[in-house]
């Protein structure tokens, strides 16, 4: 065994009591958890790039908000389960001034994070009609959705978008829709994990699809405006961030506010409901809910058994944020922007060790630098690459739970990783090119 950045012993010896078969399989809490206990053993601290979690602080407006609710007695009071009024009204504003979309504030629901939002779309979406199956995602994607398709006992398709960009995506998507007879269609814009943003171009063929075919739209906005070559950052001015939404009625939005708004914690997110898809009505909808109205059963056949609502004094901090955002006082993706900057730092030294870039541009043009990036190894699959460079203190994780076909690839999470471990990156990424010639 070579003389690794971290003692091969403790890595060997905390790798084999993990009992995890294969590392590329391994999820990404199992990974953290490992990563952990080497850390602990070896006493030396790994360039973390396994999980996405915010790497900022909370925005000061959302945790006084919070206070003074929390102050004021909210605690005491069941929410409504539709949302409190000002911050139904200022996602409807979010949503007008950095989508030029309307919706109503009727259909604007705060949910406990994205992750329930999802849940909540696909009870219902995957309900509309009794002769189709369920959700067909755009992949790669984030790999817990698929796992609530499963305890929901719904079904669900997938491909991955790497060979089919551009003009080749009306043939596949709609190859896979009509195969699948499907519900619904999921994909996340910037997208978790490969950070492609899909083109006017391709949305525009994702809305003319989910129209012919009559599929609810599934646009999971949790990195909104993190597409840092434009700048979406001012309220009410184009350029806003891109949504299918300019060539379908048929969609919902999921808005998070963990990464955007580094407001992970509190678990609140949005949901957003077009307002026509909020007023139809699918009789096959009263095989679970009372009536058979999709935004009716949205509300009271899905939120309210999931939960009740959300956080009475979490959504009085959302409702502060998304408001100071609105009025141009918070420019929350100027905040966020610090992560381009890391990563494109990460994936020049990256690309200087030999490493490659798995997804890499959009269409004709250069892949966004965001929160993640993706990366291989010549003649390494991503299972052995995430096995070697935990000697050299680095996690990630593969792209093999992700629905990527690359399975040479790892997904790289920049949040975590700080300025002063960036030498430290250098050296180890040296290190192991040195040790794994190709
Ligand atoms: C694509 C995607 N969707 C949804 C979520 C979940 O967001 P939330 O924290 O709001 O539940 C994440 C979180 O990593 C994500 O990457």
């Amino acid at each position: 065994m070579k003389d690794t950045p971290i003692d091969p012993q403790v890595v060997r010896r905390r790798r084999e009591e993990s009992g995890l078969p294969d590392l590329g399989g391994a999820s990404i809490r199992e990974l953290v958890r490992l990563v952990n206990l080497i850390e602990k053993d070896s006493g030396q601290r790994f360039v973390r790039m396994e999980m996405g979690v915010p790497g900022l602080a909370p925005p000061e407006v959302g945790t006084l908000a919070e206070i003074q609710a929390l102050r004021s007695g909210v605690a005491s009071k069941y929410p409504m389960i539709e949302g409190i009024e000002p911050l139904k009204n200022e996602i409807s504003r979010f949503v007008k001034l950095f989508l030029n979309q309307d919706v109503d504030p009727r259909g604007c629901l705060p949910t406990v994070g994205s992750m329930q939002g999802a849940l909540v779309a696909f009870l219902v979406a995957n309900r509309t009609r009794a002769d189709r199956r369920g959700t067909l995602f755009i992949d790669p994607g984030f790999p817990v959705q698929k796992q609530q398709l499963k305890l929901l006992g719904q079904d669900f398709d997938s491909f991955d978008v790497y060979d089919y960009r551009g003009l080749k995506l009306r043939d596949k998507l709609e190859s896979m829709i009509v195969e699948g007879k499907i519900s619904s269609l999921l994909y996340s814009n910037p997208n978790n994990p490969a950070w492609i943003c899909f083109t006017e171009n391709e949305l525009q063929t994702i809305g003319e699809l989910a129209n012919k075919y009559d599929v609810v739209v599934i646009e999971d906005l949790a990195y909104f405006g993190m597409d840092f070559r434009n700048d979406y950052s001012k309220p009410g001015q184009p350029p806003y961030q891109p949504t299918v939404a300019n060539y379908t009625d048929n969609y919902i939005f999921l808005i998070s506010s963990s990464k955007a708004f580094s407001y992970a914690g509190q678990r609140v997110g949005s949901l957003v409901v077009s307002d026509k898809l909020f007023e139809r009505r699918f009789p096959d909808l009263k095989r679970y809910y009372k009536t058979d109205g999709f935004g009716y059963s949205v509300i009271y056949g899905a939120l309210y058994p999931l939960s009740a609502g959300v956080t009475h004094s979490a959504q009085f901090g959302m409702a502060a944020m998304l408001k100071a955002a609105n009025d141009g006082e918070f420019n929350f993706v100027d905040t966020v922007r610090i992560y381009g900057d890391r990563a494109k730092r990460m994936k020049d030294l990256f690309t200087a060790n030999g490493f490659n870039i798995v997804y890499d541009h959009d269409e004709e043009l250069p892949l966004a630098d965001g929160f993640y990036f993706t990366f291989s190894y010549p003649g390494m699959t991503g299972s052995q690459l995430l096995e070697s460079l935990i000697y050299y203190g680095i996690s990630a994780i593969s792209l093999a739970i992700t629905g990527s076909s690359r399975l040479e690839g790892l997904r790289a999470c920049v949040s975590q990783v700080s300025d002063d471990q960036i030498d430290d990156l250098a050296f180890r990424l040296e290190r192991f090119r040195a040790d794994h010639k190709f």
